[in-house]
């Protein structure tokens, strides 16, 4: 056989566990995987002493969004670059229709965006945001390649949010098309009715930034996901919670799932690994984020959740600001710029206190970051494993040496990390995408614009995908 390039050495995680073979590549393909593969043709990416893993999907990113104000600071360029460096080679975004944009225009300004930027590869979550004049273009953006959307139970003045008869009538479409939709739960009128309660100049200068999460009480997310999951029971259609947060949501989750609801649940790596105690930081402001962290008994059962399978996916909700925009809040804690930045390290992150802290195993790990993304959104088999036939997207990573977060060394551009100072294994010492080594000895050497945008045809773990590929006239009768 020929290839173009074979990874060597390395321990490589395969969906049949952990094995010591060659990765055959051939263009952007992987074609052959088996020990002493040879080619005297082939670039040779030596892995020794390395563990390799599918590269990584970020299935919950937001790059130079409009927001809170301001725009987060990570676009195409400098988010996929940050993403690269951490072993994501394939990432989701959400496209959100600005005042009056139809569906098809959210999409075309988001591929916009991308267009020239990106370094690794991309699609969006289409996010309805008027139901009355989104709902007949559903089917037309299913057509269109794009098979999950989003809906914000919050945002109001955003002019994001939705209603309970918008998730209601989506999930009917969502079964009847085969497609999923991503529900950002929170209760919108308690979580205003607290907020409004504690926007007071006494209790501002009390508490400061710490409102943020006073005002945002567990219920606020159970509740929601309480309601989202009641009408994805009534209609059937594919519902997925994302960046879940507390305790309450994965209990709520795993009851419906074992009673047969078509629920998924994605949490993210902040989680899993910060909580409410950042308040306590003179600069505890620049974490928050929405939803807010939780407490360190949210973060043990939502590992556990993830341990059990109830919560499929961790993902990062990447949404960059600086200190600069983060300073819009002055003392004021409804205006800060809510999001953190992420993509960089959520493989280390996840590498460092799942794995080598025992929470996980590195086949759980690639699951989760890897294989279930993909499934699950549409994209599986041609990304999410280490197979034959599959895109030659692979993460090596060094099992052991870490590396110090050092906002000034890192490829985001946000001035500071919500962890600085905190060494971490798992940085991509290698990053092949499609074939390409997009990283290389830690540093990104890809060609911004080689990414490219991934059609979809399905999403969910839809139990007949004929049947809905029928329902939407793109099999014959
Ligand atoms: O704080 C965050 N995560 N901002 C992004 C918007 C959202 O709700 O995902
Ligand atoms: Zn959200
Ligand atoms: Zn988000």
């Amino acid at each position: 056989m020929s290839f173009t390039r074979i990874v060597k050495n390395g321990s490589v995680v395969t969906p049949e566990g952990v094995r010591n073979v060659d990765i055959g590549i051939d263009g952007d393909k992987i074609t052959a995987i088996g020990p002493d593969l040879d080619d005297t043709a082939a670039e040779i990416t030596d892995a020794e002493g390395h563990i390799v893993i599918p590269g990584v999907l970020d299935v919950h990113v937001h790059l130079e969004l409009p927001f809170c104000g301001t725009t987060s600071a990570d676009d195409y360029r400098s988010g996929t670059r940050a993403g690269a460096r951490g072993g994501v080679t394939t990432l989701i975004d959400f496209a959100i229709p600005y005042a009056g944009d139809s569906l098809q225009q959210a999409a075309d300004n988001w591929l916009a965006k991308a267009r020239g930027k990106a370094l690794i590869d991309y699609t969006f979550h289409i996010c309805i945001t008027r139901w009355d004049e989104h709902k007949d273009q559903i089917a037309d953006m299913v057509k269109r390649g794009f098979t999950t959307f989003k809906e914000f139970m919050i945002y109001e003045s955003e002019g994001w949010q939705s209603d309970d008869r918008a998730m209601f009538g989506t999930l009917e479409k969502m079964r009847d098309l085969g497609a999923m939709l991503l529900v950002h739960a929170e209760s919108a009128r308690v979580l205003d009715e607290l907020i409004a309660r504690h926007h007071t100049p006494e209790l501002m200068k009390k508490w400061g930034a710490r409102l943020h999460a006073i005002t945002r009480p567990n219920f606020i997310e159970a509740e929601a996901i309480q309601r989202a999951v009641m009408w994805s029971e009534v209609t059937g259609g594919q519902l997925y919670i994302v960046h879940m947060s507390t305790a309450e949501g994965t209990e709520i989750v795993k009851a419906a799932q074992s009673r047969g609801v078509p629920v998924l649940a994605e949490t993210c790596v902040q989680y899993l690994v910060l909580d409410d105690m950042v308040f306590d930081r003179p600069d505890g402001h620049l974490y928050a984020c929405c939803p807010q962290l939780k407490k360190p008994a949210d973060s043990e059962r939502l590992w556990r959740g993830l341990k059990e399978d109830v919560v499929s996916v961790i993902s990062t909700d990447t949404c960059t600001f600086t200190r600069e925009q983060k300073a819009m809040w002055e003392g004021d804690w409804t205006k800060i710029p809510m999001g953190m930045p992420g993509l960089e390290t959520l493989l280390p992150l996840t590498y460092t206190h799942g794995v080598l802290e025992n929470r996980m195993t590195i086949e759980e790990m690639c699951r989760k970051l890897s294989t279930a993304p993909a499934q699950i959104m549409g994209l599986y088999p041609r990304k999410g494993a280490i197979q034959v036939g599959a895109d030659a997207d692979l993460a090596i990573i060094h099992p052991t040496s870490k590396i110090e977060v050092d906002p000034a060394t890192m490829e985001g551009n946000a001035d500071w990390s919500p962890f600085e100072g905190w060494h971490l294994a798992g940085f991509a010492r290698t990053t092949i995408s499609r074939g390409d080594v997009i990283v290389d000895d830690y540093k990104v050497v890809g060609k911004e614009g080689r990414g490219q945008w991934l059609p979809r045809d399905t999403a969910g773990l839809v139990p007949d995908r004929s049947r809905a590929l029928h329902a939407r006239g793109m099999l014959a009768t």
